[in-house]
């Protein structure tokens, strides 16, 4: 099979090659998807570059233990292992593979059969590959501290990727207010999406704002902890899902504190790997979630987009197909 095959930590994507490797079987209780899609997640370069460094402590030190990256899949089940009961040839499936041994920069891969969910019959491949890490992501800092209600004022930075989209819609199923921030020329893209405001953070401070918001989500986390007060209602709450890896520590060290003295609530999404992704197929095929595409490639094009993606010059998802999916 095709795959983007690498046995050394690379230093550029270009340097990733798609080359004919032996085509992967299932043991007894997991399932082999013939991919038909897969978008791009930060995790996809952290497994091939092994950065952040701490990644390597359990991602091999010197080599790469996995040798194929890919998260976010969508396709069909062409074997099932012996021990497989929920699943048979032919089902159409979506998923994660970061909680098994990823491998999605592939035409096949092997997973557990909990590492994916149905896909109704009247949704594509394209779409549906977008979907799980950044809508599992989106709805976790949703929620992670309370539950959504009609009213609320949100904020979600660093909004023109993956958590934004889903973000947006998945929180427009109640009657609140959504601003998303990021550079301007992403703009009218994310008004397409649903934010009500958008604010260009290169031109405009949103912690500096005379209307405070009750949740401020962040993918691309910059500040010291206490300086997001500041944006936050009474009682309100910033949940950081992406960013720097220092900050977060830092975060996590005095959230107990700032709760204590504001009574505002600081929080870290960790991510559980295919939490609801039911919910977001359902959503899917009754339409009110859709997926933005960047794209789709072709998934001969995984280096040159990998690229666009670390470039940031993406909106949405960017998703890549193989060359006999027609969707
Ligand atoms: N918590 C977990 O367990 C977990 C697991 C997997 C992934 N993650 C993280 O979750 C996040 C996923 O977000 P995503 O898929 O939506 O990412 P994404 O598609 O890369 O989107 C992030 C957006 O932020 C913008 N941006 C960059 N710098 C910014 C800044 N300083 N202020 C505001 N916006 C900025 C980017 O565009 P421009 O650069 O063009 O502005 C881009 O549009 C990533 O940070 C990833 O590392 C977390």
């Amino acid at each position: 099979m095709k795959a983007a095959y690498t046995d050394s930590y690379l230093q550029q994507p270009e340097q990733l090659h798609i080359s004919e490797v032996t085509t992967p079987e299932p043991a007894a209780d997991e399932i082999r998807v013939r991919v038909k899609a897969v978008s791009l997640n930060d995790f996809d370069w952290g497994i091939v570059a092994g950065k952040p460094w701490i990644l390597r402590f359990f991602l091999g030190w010197r080599r790469p233990k996995v040798r194929i990256s890919g998260c976010d899949i969508a396709g069909v089940i062409d074997r099932v292992g012996a021990d497989v009961t929920r699943w048979q040839a032919g089902d159409r499936v979506f998923g994660d593979m970061s909680g098994s041994q990823f491998g999605g920069f592939a035409e096949f891969v092997c997973c557990s059969e909990s590492a994916v969910a149905a896909l109704p019959e009247n949704v594509e491949y394209s779409a549906a590959a977008g979907v799980p890490q950044a809508a599992v992501l989106a709805w976790q800092a949703l929620t992670l501290k309370g539950p959504l209600n009609d009213g609320l004022r949100i904020l979600i930075n660093g909004a023109g990727g993956g958590v934004g989209a889903y973000g947006v819609q998945l929180a427009k199923a109640f009657d609140v207010h959504v601003t998303g921030v990021d550079k301007a020329a992403k703009h009218v893209q994310m008004r397409s999406w649903g934010f009500d405001a958008v604010v260009d953070y290169q031109a405009e401070d949103f912690i500096a704002t005379e209307q405070p918001y009750d949740l401020i989500i962040d993918t691309k986390t910059d500040r010291k902890p206490w300086q997001y007060c500041r944006g936050l209602s009474p009682g309100g709450a910033y949940v950081t899902v992406g960013g720097k890896l220092g900050l977060h520590l830092l975060l996590l060290l005095f959230a107990p504190l700032i709760r204590i003295v504001t009574g505002k609530r600081l929080g870290i999404v960790a991510l559980h790997e295919n939490e609801n992704l039911s919910m977001f197929a359902r959503l899917l095929g009754e339409g009110k979630m859709s997926t933005p595409i960047d794209g789709p490639y072709p998934f001969e094009q995984l280096p040159q987009q990998l690229r666009y993606f670390l470039d940031a010059r993406h909106q949405g998802k960017v998703v890549l197909v193989m060359a006999d999916t027609d969707a």
